[in-house]
């Protein structure tokens, strides 16, 4: 996936974070209000089984959370997600980010996390974005949204003129159809909201997505 500048070898540290990626199988995409709840929200996660999270840039608790997860829970693997300009890719950094994910294919973005080794998943959902990331030398991509840019038919298309580019579908994913995802070989792992979607944080009902995240792991199991 990742290289180094000018370089077409993926680092150490982006074959790293892709490996335990691929482990997970999924990773919850969450959205927090408050820095306050990243812990007992992490906490709940990991109860569950899954040590991963991509913290959303859709709030103003972001980056104040990746780094309490970082310093608080270092077993845990701590992304940034909705990403959408070099200058978020800089906090995420400073706040110990260990993957980027964007929604869209921004080079400028690719650029500077190529830059600071921060493993970069852009979002794409056409042979184009495929061929722009591979362009930089990356070998996997977040495919977004996946439900509603043709979903697993889409990914079966796409193995045929791309067979090393891995992807992470995310949009429209849930228990019902994650199995499918799942079972295609060029599926790295997938994204979704399904297992912390913020009603449940706002309520504080961690033992539900506790519940939530045991779910997804005994399908991930049962898919290996
Ligand atoms: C994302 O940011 O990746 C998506 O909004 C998550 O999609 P979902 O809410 O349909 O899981």
């Amino acid at each position: 996936m990742q290289t180094q500048p000018g370089s077409k070898t993926m680092t150490d540290n982006a074959r790293n974070v892709l490996a335990r990626l691929g482990e997970a199988g999924v990773v919850p995409v969450v959205e927090l209000d408050g820095r306050e709840v990243a812990l007992p929200l992490a906490k709940a996660l990991m109860a569950g089984g899954l040590s991963v999270a991509e913290i959303t840039f859709r709030s103003e608790a972001a980056a104040d959370s990746i780094q309490i997860l970082r310093e608080e829970l270092p077993q845990m693997l701590v992304g940034a997600g909705t990403i959408l300009n070099v200058d978020q890719v800089e906090m995420a950094h400073r706040a110990g980010s260990q993957f980027v994910v964007t929604p869209g294919f921004n080079p400028a973005v690719v650029e500077a996390c190529i830059e600071l080794d921060v493993p970069i998943l852009p979002g794409i959902n056409n042979p184009t974005g495929v061929e722009q990331a591979m362009g930089f030398g990356l070998e996997a991509v977040k495919f977004f949204p996946a439900e509603a840019s043709g979903g697993v038919l889409f990914l079966k298309a796409l193995s045929g003129p791309y067979p090393s580019i891995r992807f992470l579908p995310t949009g429209g994913i849930t228990l019902n159809n994650l199995r499918a995802y799942l079972a295609l070989p060029n599926v790295l792992e997938c994204g979704g909201s399904w297992v912390v979607r913020p009603a449940l944080i706002r309520t504080s009902r961690f033992d539900e997505i506790t519940r939530l995240a045991d779910e997804a792991v005994a399908l991930v199991a049962r898919n290996n």
